[in-house]
């Protein structure tokens, strides 16, 4: 039977503003994702403009990307910013140890990252190497990027053929310290950060927000012991969270052909953030209850086993169904959390893990992740609505999730925006609407669903999942099983 769903929303009152830049993403030297995915040079016969790919600069400037945040990962604390500046052909080739041991050839350094996304118009979040680099190359790194004076390395940025200096919005100190950053203890980056932080001098009213590398997973000591020690020059604290089906490393699941109980699987541990949230921003909430720190999601998006036949330490995967239902469930949770959780960045943007794009040679395809993001750009910078919502759950004794989950919000262009998810593969559900301080009598916009649990979008069928357009009476809201709504109600 489907399910019964009731919403009641307060339209007269606002929650906090969906900062824009939780639709921010994630682009890495890992596999495919910069060079093929973005970079092409100059040279190639596929379609560029300086070198960037212009079908997926198109792509990405339809979807209005607010941010993104590079070179790493964990590529960013072995990443030394001097071997991506100047002539190409006179740039090192370096080895990238964590990625499949390929040959780095540094084509794409700290001015293609700038020009790359002005071209598609986000802002930039660069991320420092902490790892295995010193407090004078992050120092002189900031310097190179945002100095105004006449200084050596500022002239160095002109010569090599930037006047202005680069805008940064936000700067990382390190990436995943505990892990591939140095395996270090809290205690331990707490110094470092204070210290490192201390030397990263920008103009007045340059400094982009300063981001410590923090915890993943159910983990809160990184978020308390960084909240707790850390007094300045620290604007949030990051976060990691992926999306495994089994939860288990060794064996991940699979992107295509899964069954049911896999598609709960992956919904349960996507829901999990939720907690995960509740319980490291409740630590915020005591360490700094002025809500000065924000709480970054840097990286999250589903995992799965490598493709079969492709480089492992590529991260290749296919993006179903359920990878644009993932993705509707968390913005639904990132807005619910939108007092502190002020940026997110999906991992990653093109051919690595959960991506926007694939691409093949000159051939390119937009995922049902990518349509998500489509869908809700009218949620970016809105301003929250409350409301209350009543709902099923979906899936068995052992392991459930709710059935449909939803956000509410005042667009910048004034209207009223509905999302609605719905997570469960079989069953439909009807949705009552009780709406206080506003009348409307439809929702209108868009949706996206599909046959099948892990329709997909190849480079021979392009267009298999892709949104529709969605109409309804309010007095008659149905959502078809595993499908996502975007709507204004009016
Ligand atoms: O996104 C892939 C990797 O996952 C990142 O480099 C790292 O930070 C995380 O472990």
């Amino acid at each position: 039977a489907p399910h019964q769903v009731s919403i009641e929303i307060q339209a007269q009152q606002s929650g906090p503003v969906i900062n824009k830049d939780i639709y921010g993403q994630f682009a890495e030297h890992l596999g495919r994702g910069i060079y093929e995915g973005i970079w092409v040079g100059e040279d190639s016969p596929i379609p560029n403009t300086q070198g960037f790919r212009n079908d997926v600069v198109a792509a990405l400037k339809a979807i209005q990307v607010p941010l993104v945040r590079w070179p790493g990962g964990c590529f960013a604390d072995e990443y030394h910013w001097r071997d991506g500046i100047g002539p190409r052909d006179q740039r090192p080739v370096k080895v990238n140890t964590h990625w499949g041991g390929v040959e780095e050839t540094n084509a794409f350094g700290t001015h293609e990252f700038f020009q790359f996304v002005e071209l598609i118009g986000a802002d930039a979040y660069v991320n420092g190497n902490l790892g295995s680099g010193t407090v004078q190359e992050m120092a002189e790194w900031m310097e190179y990027m945002t100095s105004d004076k006449n200084s050596t390395l500022a002239n160095e940025r002109r010569k090599n053929g930037r006047e202005e200096p680069f805008e940064i919005a936000y700067f990382g100190i390190g990436n995943e310290s505990w892990g591939c950053g140095g395996h270090m203890r809290p205690q331990y980056y707490v110094d470092l950060y204070r210290q490192y932080a201390t030397f990263l001098k920008t103009p007045p009213g340059k400094r982009p927000k300063l981001v410590a590398s923090g915890g993943h997973t159910e983990d809160t000591e990184w978020t308390e012991v960084l909240s707790a020690n850390i007094h300045r020059d620290m604007d949030g604290i990051s976060y990691h969270f992926y999306t495994l089906p089994t939860s288990d490393w060794q064996k991940k699941g699979e992107a295509l052909g899964f069954d049911e109980s896999m598609w709960l699987a992956t919904l349960e541990r996507t829901y999990r953030i939720d907690q995960y949230l509740r319980d490291n921003l409740a630590v915020l909430d005591k360490n700094d209850p002025d809500g000065k720190l924000a709480f970054y999601v840097d990286e999250w998006g589903t995992w799965y086993d490598p493709e079969p036949g492709r480089e492992p330490g590529f991260l290749y995967q296919q993006n179903s169904l359920r990878d644009a239902v993932v993705t509707a469930v968390n913005f639904n949770i990132f807005h619910e959390h939108a007092k502190r959780v002020q940026m997110t960045n999906i991992a990653q943007m093109i051919n690595v893990l959960q991506a926007m794009i694939l691409t093949d040679k000159e051939k390119m395809i937009l995922t049902p992740t990518y349509h998500v993001y489509g869908m809700y750009k009218v949620f970016q910078d809105a301003t929250s609505v409350p409301f209350k919502i009543e709902t099923g759950q979906y899936g068995n004794g052992d392991k459930s999730v709710p059935a449909v989950t939803a956000s509410v919000a005042k667009g910048t262009d004034g209207k009223l925006y509905l999302a609605l998810v719905n997570l469960d593969p079989n069953e439909s559900a009807t949705v009552g609407l009780k709406l206080n301080g506003i009348k409307a009598s439809q929702a209108v916009g868009q949706i996206l669903t599909a046959d099948k649990m892990d329709a997909h979008n190849s480079f021979a069928q392009p267009e298999v999942v892709k949104p529709k357009a969605f109409s309804a009476k309010l007095s008659n809201l149905s959502l078809p099983a595993k499908s996502v709504v975007v709507a204004e109600l009016k």
